[in-house]
C-alpha cells in the first residue's frame, strides 16, 4: 500500500526522501514522487513505475531544500500515471499534499471547488485536500489544515507543505498509520518506521484526529479539539541491518533464515526458568471468565490462526472459531463478554483485522492482539497485546512473521491448559521442551534448502497445481499454497486431502503436481491412500513428511524429509521447505520476489 516520508532538517532533503521511499518499496506501490520547497516555490516530481524511474528523471536536477514530502502509491482512484501519482499540487502550486487512505466524500468536494473554478490534474480523490487547502487559506497554515480535515470523511494519512512557510511540515492521521520520527535539528514523518531507522528510532506514533507540525526543532501534536497533546515517545528496538538485505538475493530469502532466531527470540521473551508467563495478558480470574475463543486476521495471519486453534483445542481443550477479519464482522458472531477475540496481525495496521477488532471491542469481548509491530494502530486498540519478536518483515510474503504467531499460539495455549488444570506438570514440561527442541530442528530443515531448488526446478514451468494434508497438514497446506501463489504465479489450491476426491480430483492429470504434507502419525494411512488415488490418475506427488517414513518415500515422486518431532508441532517444520520452494519458484521464474505483482504487504484499505 502507499507509503509516506516526510522531512524537515537542514538541506540534503532530496536524498533522505528518496532513501526513506526506497525502504517503503516493500509496502507494493506502483509510483512515487517527491515535493521540496526550493528557492521559495514547491517543485514536484513524480513518476509512474518504480522510484528508479524518478530517480532517474530527478538525478541532474539541484533542488536546494531544507523541506520536503515523498509518496509511493498503490493505486485506488485513478490508474497507475505520473499525473495520479502523489504528491498533489492544489491548483496554484502553493500547496503539495501526498496521502494514504481513502476521502469517501471527494466526488461531493471535487464539485464544489469545480464550481469555485478549481481545475484539477488527476483522478484522484488526494488531489481535493490540496485544493481545498489552497481554497481555505487563512494565513496560517496550522489552522487551515485543521479546518480542511474536519470536511473530509474517509481515511488518511497526510503530509502538507506550503510555499509560504517553509519552516513548517504539516501532518495528520485518521485511520491510516502515520509516526514522527524525532531527530537532533530535523524531524521526519513516515507512515512506516522502517523508513526513519537510519535517521532516528525515537518516535511518536499519531493518533486518530491528530495533528502534528514539524519545525527544525520541535513537534507539536494537537488532538482533534485542537488541544495540544503529548504523545508517548517510543524507542523502537529493531535495527537497520535487520532492514537491509544483509548480502542475501532478496528478503524473503533472509527473513525464511532468520526463522531458527526469530522463533527463539520470541520463545525466551515468555519463556523463563521453564515457566511460560503470559500474567500480562490473562490470570487465572480472568481465564475462568472465558468460555470460548475467536481467532481474526487476514492472509497468512489467518493461518497462523488456524494453527492457533489446532494448538488451543488439543492443548487447552478451549472451543475455537477461527474466521478471516473481512467476514468476521458480517457473520453475527456469538460474542459477549465471556469470549477472547485474539486478532492477529503482522503489520497491526491491517483495515479488515481493524475493523473486526472495534467490532469485537463494541460487542464486549476480550480482545487480545497478537503483533509484530510495537505501536501499531492494532496493538493500541486492542486491550491486550502480544508482541512477536519477528523483527522488520520487508518481503511482501510473510515467513518469519508466521512461524513467530504460532509460536505464541503454542505458548500460550500450554500457559492457559496449564492455568486452567486441563494439563499435568509432567506434560507441560514435555510439550515446552518439545517446542524448545523445534528450534534446532527448524535449522536442520533449512540446511537442506539446496534439495528444494531441484524441486522448484520442476515446478517453475507448470501452470497449476495442488497442496493436500490432513488436519493440522491441512492448515499448513493452505498457507503453503498461498505462500506459491503470491510469490511463484503459479495457480495452486490447498485441499483437506479426503476432500479432493469430491469433486476437484476431476482436475488432476498427467504431471499435476500435488504436494503433500503427511506428518499426522493417526492419518498417515489415510494419506497414502489419497496419494494413490492421485498417483492412479498422473499427478506428480512431492511429499513432506518425517524422515523415518519409509510407506511414504515409496509412494512420492519427490521426498522432503523433517526431522522427527511430536506431530503436534510438526507445523513448525513443514512449512519451512514449503516457503523455501515458493521461494525458489519465484526467483527461477524471474519473479521480483520480494515485490510480487499486486499485492500490498500492509493492507490499509477494507
Ligand atoms: C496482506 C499481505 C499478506 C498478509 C496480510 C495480513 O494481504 O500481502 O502477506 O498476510 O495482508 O497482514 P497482517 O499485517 O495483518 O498480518
Amino acid at each position: 500500500m502507499c507509503g509516506i516520508v516526510g522531512y524537515i532538517g537542514r538541506g540534503n532533503t532530496k536524498k533522505i526522501i528518496l532513501q526513506g521511499l526506497k525502504t517503503l518499496e516493500y509496502r507494493g506501490y506502483d509510483s512515487s514522487g517527491i515535493a521540496l520547497i526550493s528557492k521559495g516555490n514547491i517543485v514536484v516530481e513524480k513518476k509512474a513505475g518504480r522510484i528508479e524511474k524518478l530517480e532517474e528523471s530527478i538525478a541532474g536536477k539541484d533542488y536546494p531544500s531544507d523541506i520536503g514530502i515523498g509518496h509511493t502509491r498503490w493505486a485506488t482512484h485513478g490508474v497507475p500515471s505520473d499525473k495520479n501519482s502523489h504528491p498533489h499540487y492544489s491548483m496554484d502550486k502553493s500547496v503539495a499534499v501526498v496521502h494514504n487512505g481513502i476521502i469517501e466524500n471527494y466526488q461531493n468536494l471535487r464539485k464544489e471547488l469545480v464550481g469555485k473554478g478549481f481545475i484539477f490534474s488527476s483522478d484522484t480523490d488526494t488531489e481535493v485536500i490540496s485544493q481545498l487547502i489552497q481554497d481555505m487559506y487563512n494565513g496560517d497554515i496550522l489552522d487551515t489544515v485543521e479546518k480542511v480535515i474536519k470536511r473530509l470523511e474517509g481515511s488518511y494519512a497526510i503530509g502538507v507543505i506550503h510555499k509560504d512557510h517553509p519552516n513548517e511540515l504539516i501532518c495528520a492521521r485518521e485511520h491510516s498509520p502515520l509516526v514522527i520520527g524525532i531527530g537532533n535539528g530535523e524531524n521526519f514523518i513516515a507512515s512506516d518506521v522502517s523508513a526513519l531507522l537510519k535517521y532516528t528510532k525515537d518516535v511518536y506514533y499519531l493518533e486518530d484526529g491528530d495533528i502534528a507540525t514539524l519545525k527544525i526543532g520541535s513537534v507539536e501534536i494537537f488532538d482533534r479539539d485542537k488541544k495540544t497533546v503529548s504523545r508517548e515517545k517510543k524507542h523502537i528496538e529493531w535495527s537497520l541491518e535487520q532492514a537491509t538485505k544483509c548480502g542475501y538475493p532478496h528478503f524473503m530469502l533472509k527473513e525464511i533464515f532468520e526463522q531458527p532466531q526469530v522463533i527463539k527470540e520470541t520463545f525466551e521473551k515468555r519463556v523463563h526458568n521453564k515457566k511460560i508467563d503470559f500474567s500480562d495478558i490473562l490470570t487465572y480470574e480472568e481465564i475462568k471468565n472465558i468460555n470460548k475463543i475467536y481467532i481474526v486476521a487476514c492472509g497468512t495471519a489467518y493461518h497462523a490462526g488456524l494453527q492457533g486453534q489446532f494448538a488451543f483445542q488439543k492443548i487447552a481443550k478451549l472451543e475455537v472459531f477461527t474466521d478471516v477479519a473481512s467476514e468476521f464482522r458480517y457473520s453475527d458472531p456469538f460474542i459477549d463478554e465471556k469470549t477472547m477475540v485474539i486478532f492477529v496481525s503482522q503489520s497491526g495496521e491491517t483495515s479488515d483485522t481493524l475493523a473486526a477488532l472495534k467490532e469485537a471491542k463494541t460487542k464486549k469481548a476480550l480482545t487480545v492482539a497478537i503483533t509484530n509491530v510495537v505501536g501499531s494502530t492494532i496493538s493500541r486498540e486492542a486491550h491486550k497485546v502480544i508482541y512477536t519478536m519477528a523483527g522488520p518483515e520487508i518481503a511482501v510474503a510473510s515467513t518469519k512473521a508466521y512461524t513467530t504467531q504460532i509460536t505464541i499460539f503454542y505458548l500460550f495455549s500450554l500457559y492457559i491448559g496449564k492455568l486452567k488444570g486441563v494439563i499435568s506438570d509432567e506434560k507441560y514440561q514435555e510439550y515446552l521442551s518439545d517446542i524448545e527442541n523445534i528450534l534446532e530442528k527448524v535449522q536442520k530443515v533449512i540446511n537442506n534448502h539446496e534439495k528444494i531448488k531441484f524441486i522448484a526446478e520442476y515446478l517453475k514451468d507448470k501452470t497449476n497445481g495442488f497442496f493436500i494434508g490432513r488436519g493440522l497438514d491441512y492448515k499448513i497446506a493452505l498457507e503453503a499454497s498461498l505462500k506459491m501463489k503470491e510469490v511463484s504465479y503459479i495457480h495452486t489450491e490447498a485441499f483437506a486431502s479426503g476432500e479432493l476426491k469430491h469433486g476437484t480430483i476431476a482436475l488432476i492429470e498427467s504431471g499435476t503436481p500435488v504436494i503433500v504434507i503427511a506428518t499426522q502419525k493417526n492419518l498417515l494411512d489415510k494419506s497414502v491412500s489419497n496419494i494413490k488415488e492421485v498417483k492412479a490418475r498422473g499427478a506428480y506427488i512431492i511429499t513432506v513428511g518425517f524422515e523415518n517414513d519409509e510407506n511414504l518415500k515409496e509412494v512420492s515422486d519427490s521426498f522432503i524429509s523433517l526431522p522427527l518431532c511430536d506431530d503436534l508441532f510438526s507445523g513448525f517444520l513443514s512449512i519451512i521447505p514449503l516457503q523455501l520452494l515458493s521461494y525458489y519458484t519465484s526467483s527461477l521464474k524471474g519473479i521480483d520476489v520480494d515485490k510480487p505483482r499486486n499485492l500490498a504487504k500492509s493492507v490499509t484499505v477494507e
